[in-house]
């Protein structure tokens, strides 16, 4: 296995894997998938250059990502963000989701004094896999996520650096 940033190639593979996440876990991703595959080639690609999204390979096949950015602006610079994490099924359990999160962390570490996201808070393995992490939680907001008329509260977690 493998990770990398992804690019302008690699839009047809990144593009289905986020509509596939979005579709199997609707309940773990605020994007809306009929939005999402509704958006045109230029904003997958402009999202693609604004932020940097982390592939994760298992031989030539893309199946695992994770968008990582940094605000620009200077005084929030040092918190950077952490979304769209997914490994396809196949490849859970399998580490590739920890080489997506370690390229991840390792930007961060470069970049910025700490990392934020949030999460489902019924999503007990994606909550298990980022305490795993170094993530702790920071916040609950309740309500933050209605699907098909159900509400799921939402979790912020952070992993700081050395400060
Ligand atoms: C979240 C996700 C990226 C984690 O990748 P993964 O390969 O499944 O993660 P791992 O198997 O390495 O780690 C998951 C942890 O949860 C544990 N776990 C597995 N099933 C679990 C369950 N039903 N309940 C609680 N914990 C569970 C595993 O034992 C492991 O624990 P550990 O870290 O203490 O060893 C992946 O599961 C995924 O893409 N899920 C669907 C999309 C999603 O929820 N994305 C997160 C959006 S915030």
């Amino acid at each position: 296995m493998s990770v990398r940033r992804l690019i302008a190639d690699d839009f047809d593979a990144m593009r289905a894997l986020r509509l596939e996440a979005l579709r199997l876990h609707p309940e773990a991703f605020a994007a809306d998938l009929d939005a999402e595959e509704a958006a045109s080639r230029e904003e997958w690609l402009q999202r693609l250059a604004s932020a940097t999204t982390f592939g994760g390979f298992v031989g030539d096949t893309l199946s695992g990502m994770a968008v990582y950015s940094q605000p620009a602006r200077r005084k929030i610079a040092h918190t950077a963000s952490l979304g769209a994490m997914y490994v396809r099924e196949s490849a859970r359990g399998s580490g590739l989701g920890d080489a997506i999160m370690e390229a991840v962390l390792a930007k961060a570490a470069e970049e910025a004094e700490q990392i934020q996201l949030t999460v489902n808070a019924e999503n007990a393995r994606a909550i298990a896999f980022y305490k795993r992490h170094g993530f702790f939680e920071i916040g609950c907001l309740p309500h933050a996520l209605c699907v098909n008329g159900r509400y799921y509260d939402e979790l912020s977690m952070l992993r700081t650096f050395a400060r």
